[in-house]
């Protein structure tokens, strides 16, 4: 499958055209961490799309007869210019594909459902809405689009905008790169996981522990950049691949404590990548650890099946099975809380993808 088939021809009806759409944060259980041009991932990985945490993004499409890429994008209502840059080089990278964008000026405007700097990554839903955006007018030019064909550009735009993008199109559980397990598995979209994913993990709760709100140090992008000469990429790529090979028969089987083997040790490994590059760097904090530290605690002394994931940040995902959520919830708010920042968490859960508002 190569990224030819993606590319559209450069019609225009030269009507205006406005759409709204509404896509979900999801968070990896098998980690992407490197990559290589264009956006494309040194190993698969595998997440669980969110419901809560959502970006919508509402984009007007007005005919302007110039032949090249024209924007203004809104945050929260104001004009932001500041993410021109980063906006500007996706639609470089994604106007090979949409020849037809050049006879439109856009108007962008994007709002999170999550508060602001929660240090909670929106560059994955917010490349999402964008791009469904995109393909909704899209398909109004090319009704004869599939509803699959649809899911699968917006997923391989959206990739071109931030990688873990591609899995915040559809849900549950997406996969996204070249595996051994799964034929159609591609490093240019995701997929959805498909019919044989145990009930279990179709409600599955993440709540998420605010333990730093503030900017990162080191950016995702940074971050991807230190997998080239890292002294153990190529064991990384291996271990994910063999933990994504476990994870899906997993998935399937509803194998609880399986499941919480690897997805912590994929947390783990994620920031043990961090700490032995050059330069090193440390995203956790105390409060990531003493979190930590009291769940495996919590999960010994109990029995219950809650177990922690991390993204490229301070906070901690506390992932379990919608059954024991009451447990779970009185353990977080009489023994967690008071490690996250001004003591808040996030309840967030697996939900099924992104929709037109
Ligand atoms: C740790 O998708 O944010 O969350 O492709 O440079 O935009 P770019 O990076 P990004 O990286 C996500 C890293 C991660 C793991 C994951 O989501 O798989």
């Amino acid at each position: 499958m190569t990224e030819s088939r993606f590319i559209s021809s450069a019609v225009s009806n030269g009507n205006p055209y406005s759409t709204k759409w509404e896509a979900p944060s999801n968070i990896a259980l098998i980690k992407y961490w490197g990559k290589t041009e264009p956006q494309l991932p040194k190993n698969p990985s595998l997440s669980f799309t969110l419901s809560s945490s959502v970006t919508t993004t509402e984009v007007h499409f007005l005919p302007s007869g110039k032949e090249e890429i024209e924007f203004e994008f809104y945050f929260e209502g104001a004009l932001k210019p500041d993410f021109h840059p980063k906006l500007n080089s996706f639609f470089e990278r994604i106007k090979t594909y949409i020849p037809w964008i050049t006879s439109y000026s856009l108007k962008i405007s994007s709002q999170n459902s999550f508060p602001h700097s929660s240090g909670i990554a929106s560059s994955a839903s917010a490349m999402a809405a964008l791009s469904l955006c995109i393909m909704d007018m899209e398909q109004t030019l090319f009704p004869e689009l599939s509803k699959a064909d649809f899911n699968q550009k917006a997923s391989f735009l959206a990739r071109l905008g931030s990688g873990s993008a591609a899995r915040s199109v559809e849900g549950p559980v997406t996969l996204w790169g070249k595996n051994d397990i799964q034929n159609e598995g591609s490093d240019l979209y995701a997929t959805p996981f498909g019919a044989n994913l145990n009930p279990l993990f179709k409600d599955f709760q993440d709540t998420i522990l605010l333990v730093d709100k503030g900017s990162k140090a080191v950016s995702s992008t940074q971050g991807h950049q230190l997998m080239f000469n890292h002294p153990f990429a190529n064991q990384r790529f291996v271990q994910a691949a063999n933990n994504l090979a476990d994870l899906i028969s997993i998935m399937k089987s509803g194998d609880l404590d399986g499941f919480m083997r690897i997805v912590e040790t994929e947390a783990l490994s994620l920031h043990a990548m961090m700490m032995t590059s050059n330069p090193y760097f440390i995203l956790m904090q105390p409060h990531t650890l003493e979190i930590i530290q009291r769940v495996w605690k919590f999960r010994k002394q109990t029995q219950i099946p809650l177990c922690f994931t991390l993204d490229a940040g301070a906070n901690v995902h506390l992932l379990y099975p919608e059954m024991i959520k009451d447990k779970v919830r009185s353990f977080i708010a009489d023994h967690l809380a008071s490690f996250c920042q001004k003591g808040q968490y996030l309840y967030d859960s697996v939900g099924s993808g992104a929709k037109k508002v």
